[in-house]
Order: structure tokens, then sequence, then C-alpha cells
């Protein structure tokens, strides 16, 4: 199958809600019970970040270093899996989080994999690969989650590599005020992902000339979620699921 094809296939002309980082404004980001509270909320997926560790492993956490939302200190990629383990990824949000840690996209896979739809985000500051796209496209392989992911960065190097790895699996260009990197000519994707606060019918008009569908993020305001719905975004990432569910009326 396609990516088009496979990407149409998850939306079925609904607007879909996307847990951000999980339910992260109830539990701490990119941790299972914030992606597992996404899934109690009804949400159809989740966004998480993903870094490789020091010794080859896909870990999910948003900063490229530990220091903001754990007890350690220290860059992802010096790192290894049982170093990066070892830390408390929860008490830093409240104390009832406390020996929450930080998951492998493995084990975000066997948590809510068969449930949750999942927007993969590839983190990488360089035009140079560290492999994390080549380690991403064999988990999703392993774990049969083709039809269940969107692939995303903000680096189109990033995605062009991946879509040379992995043909079909859909791809979502990030994009933000202050982006890194232009778009080459010869980029091609499924999906927008702007940055919410820039769309008008507009630029929503431009982007689908572009790419079929368009998730945005951070959508936490009820109003502007309707709005953007009304606007003909395909899908909303937002760090309250349950709040933009009522809001849209599913
Ligand atoms: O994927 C949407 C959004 O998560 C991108 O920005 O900084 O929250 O990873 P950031
Ligand atoms: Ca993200």
């Amino acid at each position: 199958m396609s990516a088009k094809t496979i990407i149409e296939a998850m939306y079925r002309g609904r607007t879909l809600v996307f847990g951000h980082r999980g339910a992260s404004a109830y539990a701490p980001m990119n941790t299972i019970p914030a992606f597992e509270l996404a899934r109690k909320q009804g949400a159809d997926g989740i966004e998480l970040d993903v870094h490789r560790s020091k010794d080859g492993h896909v870990v999910v956490l948003h900063d490229f270093s530990v220091d903001g939302t754990t007890n350690g200190v220290g860059d992802i990629s010096q790192m290894t899996l049982a170093q990066l383990k070892s830390l408390d990824a929860g008490a830093w949000f409240h104390p009832s989080f406390a020996n929450t840690h930080i998951p492998t996209l493995e084990e975000v896979f066997l948590a809510v994999g068969r449930h949750l739809f999942i927007n993969i985000e590839i983190k990488s500051r360089k035009i140079e690969s560290d492999g994390l796209e080549g380690l991403v496209a064999n988990l999703i392989h392993t774990y049969g989650m083709k039809e269940r992911v969107i692939v995303s960065s903000f680096n189109p190097h990033v995605l062009m590599r991946f879509r040379g790895l992995y043909e079909g699996v859909p791809l979502g260009y990030l994009t933000a005020p202050d982006e890194l990197f232009p778009k080459p000519d010869s980029f091609s994707f499924e999906a927008h992902h702007p940055y919410q606060g820039i769309l008008d019918e507009a630029h929503v008009a431009k982007y689908k000339t572009e790419a079929p569908f368009i998730n945005t993020w951070t959508v936490n305001e009820p109003t502007r979620a309707v709005e953007l719905a009304k606007m003909g975004v395909n899908g909303l990432i937002t760090d309250k699921p349950d709040e933009i569910l009522r809001a849209i009326g599913r």
C-alpha cells in the first residue's frame, strides 16, 4: 500500500485528535502514563519525540538532554539505555508520578500501539544521519506498525532518508515560524504539520496543494480547535485530548 492510501485509511474523513507527548497537560510528557491517559480520554493517537541513545536504542523524550524532565543531567546521545532508564522522568511533574521512567519506542508500541495511531517525531538538528531513521524503520517493521504511524520531523533530510529506507510510511513535515531547515525541492510528504498559530484559510488552501493532510500543533483552546476543524485541518495535536475531543463533538 502507498503512504497516501495508508494515511487516507487512518483518517476516513474524520478530524483526528492526537495527544501531544501523550495527555501531557495531566501526566509527565512522553511517558507511558501520559500515553495511556490519552487513550483513556479517547484520543485517536499520540505524538511523541524520539532520539538515539549512545548504544543505539530509540528512546522517547522531548529535549536533546535529560536535564529538563528527569532527575539526571546529560545529552541523550552520550548516555546508554541503562543510564537513561535509571532516571526518574515523572517526579518533576508531580510526586505521584515518581519512579516513572523514560520509555523506549518499542515499549510504547507494546503499551498502546494496537489502540492508538502514533505520530513519531524524529528529533535531529543535523543534516547528517545518526542512524535514528533506520532504527525507527526497523521497529515499525518489527512491530507491524506501518499502517498505524506517521513519521514526522522538522528536518526534511531525515524524512527524505526515511522514505528511502521504508517506502509507504506516511510522512509529516513539521514547520514553525523559526524553522531551521528550508524545504528541499524534491521532497514529498503526505502531511503538513504546521504550528497552529499561523493557520488561516489561505494557508490551509496552499498547504493542501502540497500534501493531502494537515496536522497542527499545539491546539489546547477549544474554540481554536473548532475553527481549525472548520478550516479543513485534518489532525489536532493537543496536550488536552479530553477538552479538544469534546469541543469538536467527538
Ligand atoms: O509534533 C508537533 C510538535 O510536537 C512539534 O514541536 O517542540 O513540541 O516537539 P515540539
Ligand atoms: Ca514533538
